[in-house]
């Protein structure tokens, strides 16, 4: 075979591989075969400086018009691949711009959060001082110091929640037996009494247990705010306008409020305060059971025997105190016709306030 027909034969073997490759790495190895240094095509270019001489620019001519042809037929099956590659590498990300983006949903407060707030602002600007209580708290401060009679049902197994050990032993917090999930937030008041300098203006919110299973009207925990105002001279008036003016402040000037003779055995006396119910405007509806009022706190004067277990002279101090459930007075704000919602983390429920 002479050299020419060498030439013509390779550059068409290297252009058929150059079409077939399926690849730019395949196309870079028929490259690099073809036209490397130790390459099919560099070799046969190499031969033709032993062609004679008047052969030699016929053959040299031929030579480089293939290497050419190869390097022109490379770029443009790259170009090709390459653009391919590309696209396939596009579509395996499968990025599809076109989608809307996922929104980041931002935390809020909770209504109840919120509303304790909303709540303590209201005495804060009045002069009162927040304090915290424990959760779980004895017996004494939850029932004995605040004047509960040992028999009182509240204290039954049914009604609050015990807390036993490990063991099943009742615990016990500073040598008192009986420990209980607080029932209530009154036993704020007799901490205070007992460890703050004297006038006493304070609110405490928080948690509170019972037993009872949720349904539209109880939950086995919610929110209180207890208040206490200990102070010399303070009277029964000062009980009513404290908590008129509280009551204007969350519900607004056009609702009304009555005070209604009760018993807490803490407070001596002691009186519930309504609202007129907002939904009839006070002629008397389904929300308000037909009455026009909603209970929405208990309150009363501190009773005497309370000022015993603290050691405060009666004589020279008196003083008032209230307790209200947050929950309750969120649906009474807000018209909420079951308790649970509160609890349950519904987007669709909070989202509305
Ligand atoms: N602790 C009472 C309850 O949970 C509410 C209460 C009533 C608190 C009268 C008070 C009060 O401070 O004076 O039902």
């Amino acid at each position: 075979m002479s050299i020419l027909e060498a030439i013509d034969e390779q550059q068409a073997a290297v252009l058929s591989r150059i079409a077939e490759a399926s690849s730019t790495a395949e196309l870079e190895s028929v490259r690099v075969e073809a036209l490397g240094k130790k390459g099919s095509l560099t070799q046969l270019l190499r031969g033709i400086s032993q062609v004679p001489t008047e052969e030699r620019a016929a053959v040299g001519q031929a030579g480089n018009a293939a290497r050419d042809l190869v390097e022109a037929a490379l770029e443009q099956r790259r170009a090709i691949l390459a653009t391919a590659e590309l696209q396939a590498r596009i579509n395996a990300a499968a990025i599809d711009v076109t989608l809307p983006g996922r929104a980041h949903t931002i935390g809020a407060q909770h209504l109840i959060s919120r509303l304790t707030e909303e709540i303590v602002e209201v005495f804060r600007g009045i002069g009162y001082r927040v304090v915290s209580g424990s959760e779980v708290e004895t017996c004494y401060y939850n029932f004995t110091a605040l004047n509960t009679p040992p028999d009182h049902p509240s204290k039954s197994l049914a009604d609050t929640f015990y807390v036993v050990d490990r063991s099943g032993e009742q615990s016990a917090i500073a040598g008192e037996s009986d420990v209980v999930l607080r029932t209530q937030t009154s036993g704020v008041q007799v901490h205070t009494m007992e460890d703050c300098e004297l006038p006493i203006y304070i609110l405490a919110p928080g948690r509170v247990y019972r037993r009872d299973v949720a349904d539209p009207t109880h939950l086995p925990q919610f929110t209180q705010i207890e208040g206490l105002v200990v102070d010399k001279g303070i009277t029964f008036g000062d009980l009513k306008g404290t908590l008129e003016y509280f009551c204007q402040q969350v519900f607004g000037p056009a609702r009304k409020t009555r005070f209604r003779p009760h018993f807490f055995p803490f407070t001596e006396p002691s009186a519930e305060v309504d609202v007129s119910c907002g939904i009839c405007g006070g002629t008397g509806c389904r929300s308000c059971k037909g009455t026009g009022w909603l209970e929405i706190l208990g309150c009363g004067m501190v009773d005497p025997n309370v000022y015993g277990y603290v050691d405060i002279d009666p004589e020279e101090y008196s003083g008032f105190a209230f307790g209200l459930g947050v929950e309750r007075i969120a649906c009474l704000k807000y018209n909420v016709p079951d308790l649970r919602y509160l609890l349950e983390g519904d987007m669709r429920f909070l989202r509305q306030f």
